[in-house]
């Protein structure tokens, strides 16, 4: 397999984590390279289920090395509960799952912060609370406190000790929110975290230039989705971290010309979770339907996710934005049972017609979405392994997609979320 990199098109939770399971057998080593542990990614596979939120998605097949790059903020006591639920699952990661010394640390202050924040400001983010932002702020700020720390003890505790009081006198300073909170307890826990983390942390941008120079096939994972993405996303109303696929370069310390392919996850409608603008979501009977067929709440907080139909304008933008080579679509089986199934072909604003995605999130604000209706194609898709096996009606809903956005050809299409059900159309 060349050199891929796979995100989200749309607003997170597309089913990134079960194509990568997909392109993981094919690859050699696994990297996620943004955001943290706000991250949900499912796989089911051999009938057991598993949700990670650090650790990359393709650790349960064996012999792949994962690594979570620079670009990731690591909350280690969280990676650790997932080391250790994956050896009980005698999944064995020694030797072959590591950490970026470079990576900032996600520490308990963050996750106070972050809904601190929240409670502070006009207009909630409806953050996922992992401490994402400010972990990312502390970064950029330069007083962030990374995986190498913990190498040298005494260093990390006089690092810790000086944002430990920092933050006291934000979150109650300025937040006027309680920091119930015991510098000394943390220290003592993170002790062991440490011990523990100890074999984990590497250079791990060493280790992937390594591997370039090995031919070794390369597999970076996303988080999030494009829409997401601090930059080009629906601003205020986004994640800390660039997500789109540039983002992996950076995020793991390669150039960009080792990449060879970016694939795209797309749903095949559209959903939300968190606030913020969302031009075709439906707040009636079909969005409720589709939440519930889709299983459509959120893998890291549970809530409910906003359900709305497939909204072309924005996938275009994010072929632009993320330069993608392949589609992989998802979910189209939880339109099914549908009568009817509408697609945003371009939005009106302020009487006019767009068929771009504007830049400016007040122009999105005001956005109606123009829809085309099709029939429904009210069949199971259980039995269908070849693309041509589908219904004439869902292959051309597909096929109506791609026009619409910009042909990109179609990796995979996924009529489940089994390993097992996923019609391969073009392989890399
Ligand atoms: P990610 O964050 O992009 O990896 O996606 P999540 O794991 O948060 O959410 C996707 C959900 O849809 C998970 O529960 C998957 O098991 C499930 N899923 C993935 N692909 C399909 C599919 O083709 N059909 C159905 N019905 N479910 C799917
Ligand atoms: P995966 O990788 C969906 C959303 C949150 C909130 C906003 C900011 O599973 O697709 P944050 O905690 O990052 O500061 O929250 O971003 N969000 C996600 N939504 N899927 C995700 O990840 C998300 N990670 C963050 O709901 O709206
Ligand atoms: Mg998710």
């Amino acid at each position: 397999m060349p050199n891929t990199i796979v995100v989200g098109t749309q607003w997170g939770d597309e089913g990134k984590a079960k194509v990568i399971d997909y392109l993981t057998r094919s690859a050699d080593v696994i990297v996620r390279f943004q955001g943290g542990a706000n991250a949900g990614h499912t796989v089911i596979a051999e009938g057991k289920k598993f949700v990670f939120h650090l650790v990359p998605s393709g650790i349960i097949n064996p012999d792949k090395v994962c690594l979570v790059g620079n670009g990731v903020v690591f909350d280690a006591q969280q990676f650790l509960r997932e080391v250790n639920e994956l050896r009980t699952m005698d999944i064995a990661v020694d030797g072959r799952l590591f950490v970026s010394d470079l990576a900032h640390l996600v520490l308990p202050f963050h996750r106070l912060e972050d809904a601190a924040a929240e409670s502070y400001r006009d207009g909630q983010i409806g953050t996922t609370g992992r401490g994402i932002g400010p972990a990312y702020q502390d970064k950029v700020a330069r007083t962030g406190i990374r995986v190498g720390d913990l190498l040298d003890w005494d260093l990390f505790t006089a690092k810790f000790n000086r944002a430990f009081s920092a933050k006291r006198a934000l979150i109650t300073g300025l937040y006027g929110s309680p920091f119930d909170s015991d510098a000394a307890a943390i220290l003592d826990e993170y002790r062991g975290v440490r011990a523990a983390l100890l074999p984990f942390i590497a250079d791990t941008a060493e280790r992937l230039s390594g591997a370039l120079r090995a031919k070794k096939r390369l597999l970076f994972e996303g988080a999030q989705g494009t829409f997401l993405d601090v930059d080009h996303g629906t601003y205020p109303y986004v994640t800390s971290s660039n997500t789109v696929s540039g983002a992996a370069c950076t995020g793991s310390g390669i150039g960009p010309l080792a990449i060879d392919h970016v694939v795209g996850i797309v749903k095949a409608y559209t959903t939300r979770v968190g606030n913020g603008p969302f031009p075709t979501e439906l707040t009636d009977a079909v969005g409720e339907k589709l939440r519930s067929v889709g299983g459509e709440f959120g893998a890291t907080t549970g809530r409910p996710r906003r359900c709305g139909w497939f909204d072309s304008v924005m996938v275009r933008k994010a072929v632009q934005l993320n330069g993608l080579t392949r589609f992989a679509l998802t979910k189209i089986d939880v339109l099914n049972d549908l009568d009817t199934i509408d697609i945003c072909t371009h939005y009106e604003i302020d009487g006019k017609k767009v068929d771009q995605y504007p830049s400016q999130g007040s122009l999105i604000e005001r956005a109606k979405p123009v829809y085309e209706t099709r029939e429904g194609w009210k069949a199971d898709l259980a039995g269908c392994t070849k693309y041509a096996d589908l219904p004439a009606k869902a292959i051309a809903y597909i096929e109506r997609l791609r026009t619409l956005c910009y042909d990109i050809p179609l990796l995979i299409v996924s009529t489940g979320p089994d390993r097992r059900q996923t019609i391969e159309v073009e392989p890399l």
